[in-house]
């Protein structure tokens, strides 16, 4: 059941939702400039670290979200394969975020359309995955691979394919394919774990406030030795172990809101 929701917050997330869009669009913009610049100088693999600092910046100071790594160190063990949990649009805060250098996105290939933010992405490098085409997937993920060794870069996906918009505490079941390229390529696994950010940020609840989003790098898997064969087993321990740890980070942080129980944390917040 959801609560009636007041008008005032409606409109606050309305308005800021429009904004946000106008940092996004910004952004992109930047990010396509920057990707025929890099590429220019020979240097594309930068081109999605760059603009993601550059969102993470514009973003977090003009809507007041910030974000704080533990063991963000571990986000240079390259080459990699790094992982995440996927709630919401909010997400893209998070990729600016934790975006290491030389590394790049997959992505399902209709982004690919959305002007500014689609173009960055090609102009970029994404490998963009065509869902309803699995042998041509599987073509383009090879092809990310053998970048990602060439680069001693990384690979960045989402491992539950899409937006969650969970109303329950877990992930979605993981698609394998990132598992596949680890053990494949033998290199190892970097789980990020993601705070609930629910509270920061839903279009069901129509929040959208400011505060902070908590992030957990686990420790890197290995793959080392490892065959197709053990690759189900991976996915099911990565799962596992990323969903204990989403549970005890919990929720953002909202700022100034006192630390409510569930029911409590539904109703309709004022923030400043
Ligand atoms: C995040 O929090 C909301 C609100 O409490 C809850 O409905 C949802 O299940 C949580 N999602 C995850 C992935 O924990």
């Amino acid at each position: 059941m959801t609560l009636p929701q007041s008008i005032g917050k409606q409109i606050k997330f309305y308005i800021k939702g429009f904004f946000a869009l106008g940092l996004l669009l910004t952004s992109a913009t930047y990010g396509v400039l920057c990707s025929l610049f890099f590429s220019a100088i020979g240097k594309r693999d930068l081109a999605q670290w760059s603009t993601a600092r550059f969102y993470y910046n514009l973003f977090s100071s003009v809507m007041r979200i910030n974000i704080e790594i533990e063991n963000q160190e571990r986000l240079n063990g390259l080459p990699a394969i790094l992982i995440s949990n996927h709630q919401s649009e909010l997400d893209i805060l998070v990729l600016g975020r934790i975006f290491p250098k030389r590394c790049v996105v997959t992505a399902k290939k209709q982004l690919k359309l959305i002007p500014f933010l689609g173009w960055f992405m090609a102009l970029s490098g994404t490998f963009f995955l065509d869902r309803a085409n699995h042998e041509k997937a599987i073509r383009v993920l090879n092809n990310a691979l053998d970048n990602l060794k060439e680069t001693n870069g990384g690979l960045f996906m989402f491992p539950e394919g899409t937006r969650s918009y969970s109303s329950k505490p877990t992930l979605l079941p993981f698609k394998k394919g990132a598992f596949h390229l680890a053990v494949q390529a033998q290199i190892p696994i970097i789980p990020v774990v993601v705070s609930n950010t629910s509270n920061l940020y839903s279009l069901k609840l129509k929040n959208f406030n400011t505060g902070t989003i908590k992030i957990k790098v686990l420790e890197p898997i290995s793959t080392e030795g490892l065959t197709k064969e053990d690759v189900p087993k991976l996915v099911e321990a990565t799962q596992a172990s990323m969903e204990s740890e989403l549970l005890s980070i919990g929720m953002s942080v909202v700022k100034g809101e006192k630390v409510v129980g569930e029911a409590e944390a539904l109703l309709p917040h004022e923030a400043q």
